[in-house]
């Protein structure tokens, strides 16, 4: 791999010995994908602090947090005193949310463990925004922007939406990149791997959360993990519309890339969609298509007395929540069901200045944050029927936890929560 007089540097220790295992780790890593070089970032999202039991024994063991990063984010053996990053780098979704050990069912040393954690990631300079969602809370990534980014709804949104360049990394490269701004330049970093490959021409008007979630889902499933050009979009997507898009693609398949033609930041037409590429495969998607694709999510459900009630799959925006209040104020969660809706800290704190959590309290409901079901694999104790208005969370958490799910609009989930029924498709 050719390196700058600064990578090298870097690698032979001359800013200490942390950046030297994580200049080390990346050059390891970026050889292993067959990059040729490393590209700077000054942008970064992912996992810094300890929250399992096995990581607190093993911090209490080899002598504290440094000790856990080292292991666990450097991939060195080597305990190394821990600097402050250098790169803008915002932390993802944690495994729990820490505000609510009840339902979570964690320990009190374990958030106490965590909390000691959260404080020491906050002062090497990490943001602790703590979701899946960073780009709606103040990591909003500018076109072209090179960042190294976790989690495959976010990296979706971010290259597609945004306009902006990161593979999906991992918890040891962005801590790495943290702390050297670097990162292997290949795969979405590039040019070529950015243009489409496979085109969709939409029959019908793609226009609710739930429609774009059952279109990203269909092409994910069909596409796998390249890059689908979508052509005949009527009303321009909002922010919770591809949100929903972009995590159902990368759910169903592993997309991390699409365009939507005249509409996102690189398809100003098809031809600057597909490059030099030629379409490999053109599919049409119309109603029968978005039947099959909301019958094949809502094959894991069959009963209809629904126990849970998740929103907030991606972390639900400040205008989700405001819709989630307009449907259920006045209302009562039923005495058999449960709601919770999932959002960023941020989030959550403005909705209790705006009164919506109020709102969704007085009905029976709680605001979480930090984490979600599938992450947490937490659920109302004895949830066997879950209702959702996201087909990736439709997608995993009968895979995780084997429940049954059935999946819909916001409206239909708020009255399957306040029914206790799905009354839906
Ligand atoms: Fe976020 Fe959990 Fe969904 S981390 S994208 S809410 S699976």
């Amino acid at each position: 791999m050719r390196l700058s007089d600064e990578e090298k540097a870097m690698r032979d220790g001359d800013q200490g010995a942390a950046v030297a295992k994580a200049m080390d780790l990346l050059i390891r890593y970026g050889e292993a994908l067959g990059a040729e070089s490393l590209v700077e970032t000054r942008n970064v999202c992912g996992t810094v602090t300890a929250t399992t039991p096995f990581m607190r024994d093993f911090a209490l063991a080899q002598g504290g947090l440094d000790a856990v990063f080292s292991e666990f984010n450097l991939d060195s053996a080597e305990v190394v005193q821990v600097p402050k990053v250098r790169a803008f780098s915002s932390h993802l979704q944690l495994g729990f949310d820490p505000h609510h050990p009840v339902e979570m069912g964690l320990s009190e040393q374990i958030v106490e463990f965590y909390k000691k954690s959260e404080a020491s990631a906050a002062k090497m300079g990490v943001q602790i925004l703590n979701t899946c969602t960073p780009y709606q809370v103040g990591n909003v990534p500018t076109r072209g922007e090179h960042c190294a980014w976790m989690e495959s709804s976010a990296v979706v949104y971010v290259n597609s939406a945004l306009g902006a360049r990161t593979n999906a990394e991992g918890r040891e490269s962005t801590s790495a990149a943290m702390l050297t701004c670097r990162i292997p330049n290949w795969g979405y970093h590039l040019d070529a791997p950015r243009l489409g490959t496979h085109a969709v021409e939409l029959d019908i008007e793609v226009d609710t959360v739930e429609d774009w979630g059952l279109l990203g889902y269909w092409i994910g499933d069909w596409v796998q993990d390249r890059v689908p050009v979508v052509r005949g979009v009527g009303r321009v997507p909002n922010l919770p519309k591809l949100k929903h898009f972009g995590a159902a693609a990368s759910s169903s398949g592993g997309v991390e890339m699409y365009h939507l033609v005249g509409v996102t930041p690189e398809a100003n037409s098809w031809e600057q969609a597909f490059g030099a590429n030629r379409p490999i495969e053109t599919r049409r998607y119309g109603a029968r298509e978005r039947a099959a694709t909301r019958a094949r999510i809502n094959a894991m459900g069959s009963d209809r007395e629904v126990d849970y009630v998740m929103l907030g799959c991606p972390h639900y925006t400040i205008e989700q929540i405001w819709e989630a209040t307009q449907l259920i104020e006045g209302r009562k969660v039923h005495a058999n069901s449960a709601l919770w809706i999932w959002t960023p800290r941020a989030i959550k704190a403005l909705a209790d200045r705006n009164g919506y959590t109020a709102i969704i309290e007085a009905a029976g409901g709680k605001i979480m944050t930090d984490s979600c079901s599938a992450m947490s694999r937490a659920v109302p104790p004895g949830t066997k029927v879950v209702a959702l208005d996201s087909a990736k969370q439709a997608h995993y958490l009968p895979a995780i936890l084997g429940v049954q799910a059935w999946f819909g609009s916001t409206a239909q989930c708020i009255d399957a929560a306040c029914s206790g029924r799905w009354s839906g498709a």
